[in-house]
């Protein structure tokens, strides 16, 4: 069972069922068909889209995917009961790939209090179940809940059952989180072995992530010789959550010379899906998520930024941009050195004589300590001030926002151009504040922008705590994002806004430049 090279692990996502049990996470049926597609675009093997006998927009949502995408395998879940199965065969059934996954409890903790069923009836239950499905679906996936804290015996009691019906995939779950990765591994060689016609099904792995071991048991299963797991992105789920898509999936590649596994995923999605899923699930990412946090691959020590400007692999384990991750891994803040700040101000064209590195480390230094980050405009405003010029196009140089529970926002703004050394002045309407504020600096700026996303942060606590705005527009179908920090959270949008704005010129002086040079060439 061990040790076959590159065994293909098929990622099973369960992101729209496991996933959307998580509190508060619950999705409309087109905000499902928007993440499913993008699951498929990704090249996950097989999609749980829900519970279609829940609602009757999980219905729909399951049956629309069937319908719509037949590059992937979708998976009807069911209780063991004949309307819930019914249910699932009906909504897959134009999938052109399909699966019925059907569970039933099987430790005595369920039995007991929540199924009060014996053990008897239970493998009667699981066995007729398993047999009506297999009438209509011929790939039947079977879980015995709450797997890992059952027992050898009645575990096997009930496989035996289920793979005699004609059970072809077995998935053992972890329900509460409670395994460690050995003992989970061991688990599936166990089964492998001792159930009759164990050896003719496929395994797959489900672990809760209530210790913290969600990856590293889908990790053992694996290494014990299952080959589907059942994953959610950015690892949302009940409690604690599943076994996360990107922290699996990026463990696989970076250590499947190690592993002798590989999958299908296509790593450049991997980013966009997590930010698909925080968004329209309303679920925030930790920064210091693995893979997909903002964080994972930002460093701020002086030490590490040094590391890292010589060669990438220092510090660095994973390259960001095979994950879709727009490169920003140094961070200016007051643990930065002077390499990285030479290093940053030479991203925007500028060259420093060593006098005026030191004079603007000193007043670097200084804005580091008062805040926590040095944004870039930040920056090119403290180069401004240490070698007397404008290193921007533009200058926020005012903001001013009404705002009021039932009328209509109002912003006015007052942007310097410093090329041409102008000061105007524009204002804008919207239902709400931002829309105010972006409405009057689009007018200001002399390109086509548009607003495409905003994330807000708090950079501190209390009342004086300052704001982290983090714009993100569109010049050209070209993406720029910038942040502004300040105590008025309205403000720091607006910093930002002009940050991103700043960038798009840039980009576009740079290449206005590069074709005055190759036609004068
Ligand atoms: O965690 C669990 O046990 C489940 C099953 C129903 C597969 O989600
Ligand atoms: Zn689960």
């Amino acid at each position: 069972m061990e040790n076959i090279q590159n065994r293909r692990i098929r990622i099973f996502d369960t992101t729209l069922r496991d996933g959307e049990q998580a509190p508060g996470a619950s999705l409309y049926p087109e905000e499902k068909i928007r993440i499913a597609r993008q699951l498929a675009k990704m090249g996950v093997d097989t999609i749980e889209p829900g519970f279609p006998i829940s609602s009757p927009g999980d219905f729909q949502a399951v049956q629309q995917i069937s319908r719509e995408l037949h590059n992937v395998e979708i998976c009807g879940f069911a209780r063991a009961m004949k309307a819930d199965i019914d249910a699932a065969v009906r909504a897959t059934q134009d999938a052109a790939q399909r699966r019925i996954h059907m569970f039933l409890s099987s430790s005595d903790i369920h039995l007991d209090f929540q199924l009060r069923k014996s053990r008897q009836q239970v493998v009667e239950m699981a066995r007729s179940m398993v047999a009506y499905a297999k009438q209509f679906v011929d790939r039947i996936e079977f879980s015995p809940m709450d797997a890992t804290r059952t027992g050898d015996e009645f575990l096997f009691e009930v496989l035996e059952a289920v793979i005699a019906e004609g059970a072809t995939i077995l998935n053992i779950p972890d329900t509460v989180g409670y395994a460690l990765p050995e003992e989970y591994g061991n688990m599936f060689r166990r089964v492998r072995q001792s159930v009759r016609g164990g050896d003719t099904v496929e395994y797959s792995a489900h672990c809760h992530n209530d210790l913290g071991l969600a990856v590293a048991n889908s990790l053992a299963a694996i290494a014990a010789g299952v080959t589907h797991v059942e994953v959610t992105v950015n690892g949302v789920g009940e409690r604690a959550g599943n076994c996360s898509l990107e922290e699996l999936v990026m463990a696989i590649e970076t250590r499947k010379m190690t592993m002798g596994v590989e999958t299908g995923i296509i790593t450049s999605e991997v980013f966009n899906t997590s930010k698909m899923v925080s968004r329209i699930m309303g679920f925030p990412i930790a920064y210091n998520k693995p893979i997909v946090g903002r964080n994972a691959f930002q460093h701020e020590a002086g030490i590490h930024q040094d590391g890292l400007l010589k060669n990438r692999s220092t510090y660095e384990i994973m390259d960001p941009e095979k994950l879709g991750i727009p490169r920003s891994m140094i961070i200016l803040g007051k643990h930065s050195g002077r390499h990285a700040l030479k290093h940053r101000v030479g991203q925007f064209g500028v060259e420093l004589t060593a006098e005026e590195l030191d004079a603007l480390y000193t007043r670097f230094k200084e804005k580091a300590d008062e805040q926590k980050i040095v944004t870039d405009d930040q920056l090119m405003e403290l180069v401004g001030a240490t070698v007397e010029g404008h290193m921007e196009a533009f200058t926020l140089t005012h903001v001013h926002v009404v705002s009021s529970s039932d009328r209509e926002r109002i912003a006015s703004v007052s942007v310097r151009n410093n090329e041409t050394g102008e000061e105007q002045a524009f204002s804008g309407s919207g239902e709400g504040p931002i829309e105010a504020i972006v409405q009057s600096l689009s007018q200001a700026m002399p390109m086509n922008v548009v607003f495409s996303d905003l994330e807000l942060h708090s950079l501190s606590t209390g009342e004086k705590a300052t704001g982290e705005a983090e714009v993100t527009i569109s010049v050209n179908g070209e993406t720029f994002k910038n942040t502004g920090i300040d105590q008025d959270i309205l403000v720091a949008i607006a910093k930002a806004y002009v940050s991103a704005c700043n960038q798009a010129a840039r980009v576009q002086r740079q290449s206005e430049a590069g074709a005055t040079a190759s036609s004068a060439s």
